[in-house]
């Protein structure tokens, strides 16, 4: 999995994607629970779901939310802070999950 991450980054110059790790990611969700779920399934009709999503469309969100380019009033400022390799932690973490 480490692997296609690497190649899928120097496949796609463009966009700053560094391989994250889960459990890293999992460490750092306790925020992210609140509003998507402990096990990244959103008890909100209005809020999505983030488990079993993919890794690489977690990332770009996450960085278009932090960037302003997608803006919500709850979700842009809890990405507001995130480092990139927070980014790549959480994606890592909650694509990881069971979308079930
Ligand atoms: C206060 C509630 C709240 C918290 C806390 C929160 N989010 Fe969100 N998140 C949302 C909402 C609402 C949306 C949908 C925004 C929209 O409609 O554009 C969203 C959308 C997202 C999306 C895009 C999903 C998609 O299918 O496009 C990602 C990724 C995401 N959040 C990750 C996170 C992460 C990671 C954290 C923890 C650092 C987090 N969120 C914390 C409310 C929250």
């Amino acid at each position: 999995m480490k692997l296609v991450l690497v190649l899928l980054a120097a496949l796609a110059p463009g966009i700053a994607f560094s391989a994250g790790d889960p459990e890293t990611g999992k460490a750092k969700s306790a925020t992210c629970a609140a509003c998507h779920g402990p096990a990244g399934i959103s008890a909100n009709p209005e809020w999505p779901n983030l488990a079993g999503q993919k890794e690489a469309y977690l990332v770009s969100q996450l960085m278009a939310f932090r960037s302003g380019e997608r803006n919500n009033a709850l979700m842009s400022p809890m990405a507001a802070n995130l480092s990139d390799d927070d980014i790549a932690h959480l994606a890592a973490y909650f694509s990881s999950l069971g979308n079930q």
